[in-house]
């Protein structure tokens, strides 16, 4: 008997097409409520999720056939990790996948704030004409302070050097070689914070990164410094950058990711002019649904036939 995968979440076809051509037996059922996902999932040996489906503890206690979870993407935040540990399933994600998809939306939040696209839009779509008031700055020259150079960040490196930024870089994991390779500067977190023009943040949610950007942080930073989260909310405390972007401390901030969400609508940024926001789309262009679908549909057809354990 082959294999069964349930596919509940939207994955590209092409990534359907990958499992069924491994010979695996596919179910594609999106949107399912926790209820009616648990009274299936005894039934499947892999589930592949992108970030609706919540693998709860709960479902896993009826996942009773269930070897391997896949996520199409690199946050696993989705899945009770813990409680697949102790049921012996193998979680996979597609860390690579999306990496520049993702460097080029904070590029392009950063561009965006320096030359106020968003509100530019806004006024010129109100009847306006504030050419004054739009003035904005070049990112040639300007210090980009990066927190994370992994697969993410080290893409943003590589596109803001190519921009003539000045980039600097913390990460306790990379070497100081390996990031003059990237063409980047290892600092301290505080001198990262004094010195750069815009911080981009590439780090994952955890104990160590919650809150790191807070209202002490914010104020180390310089006077008109951007910011900009495309990574994961949460690690940075909006009420301090509601407050920090409202005197005028900080020129700008843009968040893809929020500690709730969807934020609710009255949230304390969305009165300010230079806060601009997406709603975590970071890693949604086909280019990259499009790999990241078809590279975990590889990895559970390699894990279910082959036994072998593949995060790409
Ligand atoms: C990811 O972790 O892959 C991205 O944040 C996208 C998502 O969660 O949907």
């Amino acid at each position: 008997m082959s294999a069964r995968v349930l596919v509940s979440d939207d994955l590209s076809p092409e990534a359907v097409k990958v499992l069924e051509e491994a010979g695996l037996e596919v179910d594609v059922k999106v949107g399912l409520k926790p209820d009616a996902l648990e009274a299936i999932i005894g039934g499947y040996d892999a589930l592949a999720v992108r970030s609706a489906t919540k693998v709860t503890a709960k479902l896993l206690e009826r996942a009773t056939r269930l070897k391997v979870i896949g996520r199409a993407g690199v946050g696993v935040d989705n899945v009770d990790l813990d409680a697949a540990t102790r049921r012996g399933v193998v979680v996979m994600n597609t860390p690579g996948g999306s990496s520049v998809t993702v460097a080029e939306l904070a590029l392009a939040m950063i561009l965006g704030l320096y030359r106020h696209v968003p509100a530019a839009t806004a006024s010129v779509k109100a009847g306006k004409w504030e050419k004054k008031k739009f003035q904005g700055h070049e990112l040639s020259g300007k210090t980009l302070g990066v927190v994370g150079i992994g697969n993410i960040g080290s893409v943003l490196v590589d596109r803001a050097v190519a921009m003539k930024m000045r980039v600097i870089a913390y990460d306790p994991f990379i070497s100081p070689e390996a990031a003059a390779k990237l063409g980047v500067t290892l600092v301290e977190l505080d001198q990262l914070w004094a010195e750069a023009d815009a911080i981009s943040l590439h780090v994952p949610l955890t104990e160590q990164t919650r809150n790191l950007v807070n209202a002490g942080v914010l104020a180390r930073m310089k006077r008109g410094a951007l910011l900009v989260n495309c990574a994961r909310g949460g690690i940075v405390d909006e009420r301090a950058l509601a407050d920090a972007l409202a005197s005028g401390h900080l020129g700008g901030a843009a968040l893809d990711v929020f500690e709730k969400e969807p934020p609710p609508p009255d949230h304390p940024l969305f009165a300010v002019e230079s806060f601009v926001c997406t709603p975590h789309i970071g890693a949604s262009t086909e280019e990259a649904q499009s790999a990241v679908a078809v590279a975990i549909a590889e990895q559970l057809a390699a894990y279910l036939q082959k036994g072998v354990v593949k995060n790409a």
